[in-house]
């Protein structure tokens, strides 16, 4: 039922809004045989279904297309409208982050293992997330509504379940790699989790929901929290103007000067930056060990090369951009680490360093070549690029390059 009226909605979405491009370059694939007539037809696909960006923002526009046709095309045996449809839910699962949940990093991977958990236990997923600023300012749903709406009835059966304060991680993660958890859940109305886990990896491989896996379609070798990231952070979330704004800009740079995008990310610890954040080792040399690779390695004067800075200290962001005078920007704004910011900083600019951490997680799926410290926010961010493990470098002691899904970083020395 609901499926077909996604169906019609979005057909008329295409003749409606696509480009003349997106069109013609889907004529293209079919007639290549990459999309099969049935696919093309029936199945609504992560591109039909999304909403559009503002044409006010033509390049961060452009760069969302692209990624949801090459979704569309690596996800198309998923069964979509299982990951879409909210109709007939009359149960919740909620994704709580109102005080410590983690860095974006650690957010991410909570909210995604919610929504995949709300998904195989068939309840509507919402996320309320207003710590340190309201996540809407930067984040809107897409084609998964999971606005935030409180119930009024005081008779539904709450749970909460928050893994960053009590000790039972592992036994919740026990539940549901192995247990009928859903069981164990179907007494409560609505469920609440806090967490930075990934439990969608465990969820995939839990027997007891084999039959409703079946329906989802998924492959084996893509039942992973890592392997899915992608498909479900464009599901659930498309840019504000806030965000918008930012990105557009410099893409627009990038794109009108015909430039190949070389992106550092260097994340240093607890320095003068952000002082209560956590000590890390071994990274005092962090920023002239990556300018030395990549001026010698990566750096090709035949080509015009913009190189794109971001990091949790002021002083390393510095040093690289006065190396690059002339071909390097930045995000402007606080730099705040957005679970362990200082609490003097006032509210105005924690939000700000909040959209700026969101627009440098866009930026970095957009790079051509990209030099990274060890931290969940880019490794997310570097999941979304379309060729995740192409020209990709990890600083660990020196900068190494990142073969594929099964090179390991040394974790005893970084
Ligand atoms: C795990 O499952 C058992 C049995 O259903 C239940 O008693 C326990 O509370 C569950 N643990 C968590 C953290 O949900
Ligand atoms: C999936 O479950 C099976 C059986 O419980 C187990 O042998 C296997 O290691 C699990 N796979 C993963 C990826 O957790
Ligand atoms: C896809 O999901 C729908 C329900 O949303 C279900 O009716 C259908 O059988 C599923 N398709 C496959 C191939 O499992
Ligand atoms: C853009 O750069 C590429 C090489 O990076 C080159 O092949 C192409 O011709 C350039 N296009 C324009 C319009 O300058
Ligand atoms: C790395 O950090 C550890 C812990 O501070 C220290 O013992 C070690 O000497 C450092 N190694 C290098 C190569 O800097
Ligand atoms: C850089 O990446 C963008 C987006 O992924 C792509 O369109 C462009 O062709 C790439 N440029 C080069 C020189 O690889």
């Amino acid at each position: 039922m609901y499926y077909n009226v996604f169906y019609y909605r979005s057909f008329n979405i295409r003749f409606l809004y696509c480009s003349s491009f997106i069109v013609v370059y889907g004529i293209c694939m079919w007639s290549l045989g990459y999309i099969t007539s049935s696919s093309l037809e029936t199945q609504p696909t992560i591109m039909t279904l999304s909403k559009t960006i503002d044409n006010k923002y033509p390049f961060i526009s452009k760069a969302i297309q692209q990624r949801l046709l090459i979704l569309g095309q690596k996800y198309v045996h998923l069964n979509i409208s299982q990951f879409t449809s909210t109709s007939m839910k009359t149960k919740t699962l909620t994704y709580l982050c109102e005080s410590h949940c983690g860095g974006w990093g650690d957010r991410l991977r909570g909210i995604t293992s919610v929504y995949i958990l709300a998904i195989l236990t068939n309840r509507h997923f919402m996320i309320n997330m207003n710590y340190p600023c309201d996540l809407k300012n930067f984040l809107q749903p897409n084609i998964y509504d999971w606005t935030w709406k409180p119930s009024k009835n005081l008779n539904r059966k709450k749970l909460y379940l928050d893994t960053l304060r009590n000790k039972y991680r592992d036994d919740l993660y026990f539940n549901i790699s192995k247990r009928n958890f859903i069981q164990h859940w179907s007494e409560y109305d609505d469920i609440f989790l806090t967490t930075n886990s990934d439990y969608i990896t465990p969820a995939l491989n839990n027997s007891y929901l084999s039959d409703i896996i079946v329906k989802l379609n998924i492959k084996q070798s893509d039942s992973n929290q890592k392997n899915l990231f992608s498909f479900i952070f464009e599901i659930l979330f498309r840019p504000t103007f806030k965000i918008t704004n930012i990105v557009d800009d410099i893409l627009k740079l990038l794109y009108l000067s015909n430039s190949t995008m070389i992106c550092f990310h260097i994340r240093i610890g607890k320095n003068p930056t952000i002082p209560s954040d956590t000590l890390l080792y071994n990274r005092s040399s962090i920023v002239k060990d990556m300018i030395n690779f990549v001026d010698k390695n990566i750096l090709n004067s035949n080509i015009n090369n913009l190189i794109f800075v971001t990091g949790d200290s002021k002083t390393s962001i510095s040093e690289i951009l006065h190396h690059y005078p002339k071909s390097s920007i930045t995000v402007t704004g606080p730099i705040v680490h957005i679970d362990r910011f200082d609490k003097s900083i006032n509210n105005d600019n924690i939000c700000h360093g909040f959209s700026k951490v969101i627009a440098e997680f866009y930026l970095l799926g957009e790079c051509n070549t990209s030099l990274l410290s060890y931290s969940g926010f880019s490794a997310w961010a570097n999941r979304r690029r379309t060729d995740e493990f192409k020209n990709l470098y990890l600083y660990c002691r020196g900068v190494k390059k990142v073969t594929g899904p099964t090179w390991r970083r040394p974790h005893t020395i970084c």
